[in-house]
């Protein structure tokens, strides 16, 4: 039976995470829940990985039954702000436990700034939801995660996602994406779970947790299509069990 708690840290460091970035998609509440239930029915008796389905802000409240995040969310809890959507009613749903910030897409077409996601993640943070910060480089996470505490920074979330990655059909090698989450891991205390963002499928998705170290992936384009999404999440869960996770982190560092 699935229950809904807030995710520990224990929850990211024991099983790989493959989430589901679902961008603006699908176009319908009708669509969004057939993908949701199919994703749902099929990954029920996969063990070894967490599932998080982050969906637009409008299909969360229809969806239940596996953990779920935003897509984004503002830095203040209310007020006159038109058209945001604060982590406290996130949270308040009930189920959503994360928050994607700082996806190169709102930086692109939304003028995000470094300063608004450092101010994203905090308020997140208070509301006790997991940010899944997203970074293309060293400069972005140093500036994103300014002045967040220690403990603040345990639990994050860090996407390292390429820019010339997402949703080109070109992924980072393993070899590259591998250096970028060594350099990562030099300024951030080191036991944040990292995971890689651009073009995962089903075919390359165990490279960058058994190759390079990952801790798992934010996918998406691959997690539209329910059949690809479950192989996806199938090859990870026997390619890596859980029981190897920790000395694969250990190892491949
Ligand atoms: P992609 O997107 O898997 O379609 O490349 C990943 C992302 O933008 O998070």
């Amino acid at each position: 039976m699935w229950e809904a708690r807030p995710p520990t840290y224990e929850d990211h460091m024991q099983k790989p995470l493959i989430i589901a970035n679902w961008k603006c998609n699908p176009s319908t509440r009708e669509q969004a829940e057939h993908l949701f239930g199919t994703i749902k029915r099929e990954t029920k008796n996969i063990n070894g990985v967490k599932i998080v389905i982050c969906p637009p802000f409008v299909w969360l409240p229809s969806l239940n039954g596996l953990s779920l995040g935003a897509q984004d969310c503002f830095w203040e809890k209310d007020g006159a702000y038109t058209g945001e959507v604060s982590p406290k009613m996130l949270k308040d749903l009930g189920w959503c436990d994360y928050v994607i910030l700082g996806h190169s897409e709102r930086r692109k077409y939304l003028k995000e700034t470094d300063e608004m996601i450092n101010k994203k993640i905090k308020a997140a943070l208070k509301s006790d939801l997991t940010p899944i910060l997203c970074i293309e480089n060293i400069s972005q996470l140093k500036k994103r995660t300014k002045d967040l505490l220690r403990k603040e920074q345990k639990k994050l979330i860090i996407a390292y996602e390429p820019v010339f990655a997402i949703g080109t059909g070109k992924p980072c090698t393993p070899e590259k994406a591998k250096e970028m989450k060594t350099a990562i891991k030099k300024i951030i205390d080191k036991d944040i779970p990292i995971i890689y963002g651009g073009s995962v499928n089903s075919q390359n998705a165990t490279d960058y947790i058994k190759m390079a170290g990952f801790q798992g992936l934010l996918v998406g384009g691959a997690s539209l299509d329910s059949e690809e999404f479950i192989k996806l999440a199938k090859n990870v869960a026997r390619a890596c069990p859980v029981v190897e996770l920790r000395s694969l982190r250990d190892c491949v560092q």
